[in-house]
């Protein structure tokens, strides 16, 4: 690997319009300071810069449907995700936000100089506008019936019903959502960056230069290109987002993707006068971490933005991840199915590493993987306080125990003790080049297996047994798991960072460099060490049933407001209407179909005959308990042969959110036969 002079460390920018996830943190955050904290461990001049992506239309539909501007929403989500980040010890050097007023500068003279030097090309193409509201329509301000599935309500950009990506133009019956009225296509003027003029530059930049990134980041890279590349718009007709600054362009902003990556550049100079160096300098090493969804924005149109204006570095590298789901599912902020970061911190109190370890742990690097409480109790409890936890309290514990807190000296070495001593430069060399690679959930692995190493070595010697026959052999075991437990603070230190200052405080020493990490002499013989508390507690089944309960409720919450608020289907005619001959009648006989759960055989006097009618009604109502009662029945439904039985017409219900059926009944009882309009 190249020595690099400094390194640039970029972690995506979230939006302002929602509080950070575990997915967040699982994909971007985590792997960002893990990585940042490690380089800084080994002296590297690093800059971490992060802040809160403000722009876009999603922040301007939350807005409205809460009544408050823009403004309000990012102001709001700002001030919680930063202090999110900082009570969890995600450790920016700067977190900004693109309102600020050197974003806003720093966007829109990158935009102006690639204007000036003809990097754009100029389009005018027809887009939805509602002349009502008097504005054009972003795509998620649309919505109408999707062609390929025909559900309702479709949005411009994407039918949520059946996933497929759309254009506004392909929805049947538009209709815009700021003023229900149907919208017109009318001529307008954009920018585009010409991708397809980067295409060769890419092909040879990423697919032949960038070979060493990872799979996933790698392939989506070589489908993009292989699809070949189109010009993209990088303004948007919409009045919340960085002016156009281009004369004649009112009305029209910055589409938020070319302005979001240039919030890295902005948030560098709001942090250092040497901005430059870090972002202008072949010496320094920029590395931008973020999600799959990214991946596109990240590789490909920021780096042709950067290639255009001519003057900026490339990311060196894009370590990527996938997605984290939640207990099986995709999260999704709107569902709400999420575990949010500060209430984590709210309700898991000084436990800020064990969070990072199980997402580490269990991070999606290579595929989606899925984070449950189960997993989160089980790998805090068996690994966190079984291994690491465990072990350093028995060295500590017994160096108290049998030598009052005074760190024994190192006597003669058994086989035994110099093959354990060998292991510890393989373990930390293993946790370099995991590191090194991106591979943390590897790295963290093999801290683990330092510490496993000291579990072994105590068990293994049994120093209290030894106690009474040999001390000075237990000196010689309890003076190396002590020089272990003092390795494991650097070791674990960017994985783990509270509870290695914990350590260190418990063995009375400074930190320890990355070199010295394996060596023996990183606490004296003769020194003191302090009284030790636990470094991790176990999690109780009833803290973790507690969130799975509070999950579970989140679902109902869900499921019973989708049944409350199913769409309306398409308009039908009054003719269609009158064609349904409804009837009030009386339930005479009712008895269950045999070898069926739902369905009761019910014997009806409509007015005009008795008939007979299959209902799927079992699960709610005893046969006994129907017969006598007056209900609607649609009567001119062509008879259906259920179960074998000629069903002659069908019962109207009304289904309650849960589920639970009720009849459709007159409130006082009329003749039979009687219609229903
Ligand atoms: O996907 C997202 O959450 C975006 N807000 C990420 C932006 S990253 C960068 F370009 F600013
Ligand atoms: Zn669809």
């Amino acid at each position: 690997m190249r020595d690099y002079k400094r390194y640039l460390i970029t972690a995506a920018l979230p939006y302002a319009n929602g509080p950070v996830h575990l997915g967040h943190l699982a994909g971007v955050y985590v792997p960002a300071d893990i990585y940042v904290r490690y380089l800084r461990l080994r002296g590297r001049d690093v800059k971490f810069v992060c802040g809160s992506d403000e722009h876009g239309v999603p922040i301007t539909i939350k807005a409205r449907k809460e009544g408050v501007t823009p403004q309000d929403i990012v102001d709001r989500y700002h001030a919680i995700n930063k202090k999110a980040f900082e009570d969890f010890g995600i450790t920016f050097d700067i977190y900004s936000r693109t309102t600020s007023a050197e974003h806003r500068k720093t966007a829109s003279e990158f935009f102006k100089t690639l204007y000036d030097k003809g990097e754009f090309i100029e389009k005018s193409s027809k887009q939805y506008f509602d002349t009502e509201a008097q504005q054009f329509l972003a795509d998620r301000y649309i919505t109408g019936t999707c062609p390929k599935c025909s559900s309702e309500g479709a949005y411009g950009d994407q039918c949520e019903a059946c996933g497929t990506s759309l254009n506004a133009t392909d929805l049947i019956n538009p209709k815009s959502m700021l003023s229900g009225s149907v919208p017109e296509l009318k001529e307008t003027l954009h920018w585009y960056l010409p991708l397809d003029k980067y295409e060769p530059w890419l092909k040879e930049w990423i697919l032949e230069q960038n070979k060493h990134w990872k799979p996933n980041v790698y392939g989506q890279c070589k489908s993009w290109i292989d699809a070949g590349l189109q010009p993209r718009a990088v303004s948007r007709d919409l009045d919340w987002g960085i002016p156009v600054p281009v004369e004649g362009a009112d009305g029209k902003v910055l589409y938020v993707w070319f302005d979001a990556p240039i919030g890295y550049i902005s948030a560098t100079k709001e942090l250092t006068k040497d901005w430059e160096k870090y972002w202008k300098d072949e010496d320094s090493r920029m590395i931008h971490f973020i999600g799959k969804d990214n991946i596109v924005f990240h590789c490909i149109i920021f780096p042709s933005m950067l290639k255009a204006e001519g003057s900026y570095i490339l990311p060196e590298n894009v370590p990527a991840n996938e997605f984290l789901n939640l207990e099986g599912d995709k999260i999704s902020t709107s569902r709400n199915w999420a575990v949010w970061l500060h209430e984590y911190l709210e309700e898991f109190p000084g436990k800020e590493d064990v969070l990072r370890y199980v997402l580490c742990a269990n991070a999606p690097e290579t595929k989606d993987n899925d984070f449950t409480w189960k997993d989160f109790q089980a790998r805090n409890n068996n690994e966190l306080v079984a291994i690491l936890g465990n072990f350093v309290n028995r060295a500590l514990v017994l160096t108290h125990k049998y030598f009052n807190g005074v760190v024994p000296a190192l006597g003669e070495l058994s086989d035994f003790d110099k093959e354990t001593i060998a292991e510890m430069p393989k373990i930390k060399a293993q946790v370099e080049t995991n590191l090194e690679n991106f591979k943390l959930r590897e790295a963290l692995k093999s801290a683990m297996d330092f510490a496993r190493l000291g579990n072994k070595y105590l068990a293994d010697t049994e120093p209290w047994k030894l106690i009474k026959t040999d001390e000075d052999r237990v000196k010689t075991i309890l003076n190396i798991s002590l020089q272990i437990s003092a390795n494991l603070t650097t070791v674990f230190e960017a994985f783990l960072p509270n509870t290695t200052k914990k350590l260190r405080e418990f063995l009375n020493i400074e930190a320890i460099d990355w070199d010295s990490a394996d060596k023996l002499d990183n606490i004296q013989a003769g020194s003191q060490i302090n009284n030790p508390a636990l470094l991790f507690e176990k999690i109780e089944d009833d803290q973790v049933e507690f969130q799975v309960q509070k999950l579970q409720n989140t679902k109902i919450a869900n499921e019973a407001e989708c049944a409350e608020v199913e769409p309306q289907k398409e308009n039908i005619n009054f003719d269609d209407f009158t064609k349904m001959d409804i009837r009030i009648g009386t339930i005479l006989e009712a008895e269950k179909v045999a070898k069926t759960k739902k369905l009761l055989k019910l014997k009806i006097d409509t007015g005009i005959d008795t008939r007979t009618v299959v209902s799927g009604i079992a699960e709610y109502f005893e046969p006994e308990n129907v017969i006598g009662k007056q209900v609607s029945i649609l009567v001119n439904l062509e008879p259906r042969q259920i179960k074998g039985i000629e069903s002659q017409g069908m019962i109207l219900m009304a289904e309650d959110a849960d589920g639970a059926l009720k009849f459709i009944q007159p409130s006082e009882k009329v003749k039979n036969g009687s219609g229903v309009r």
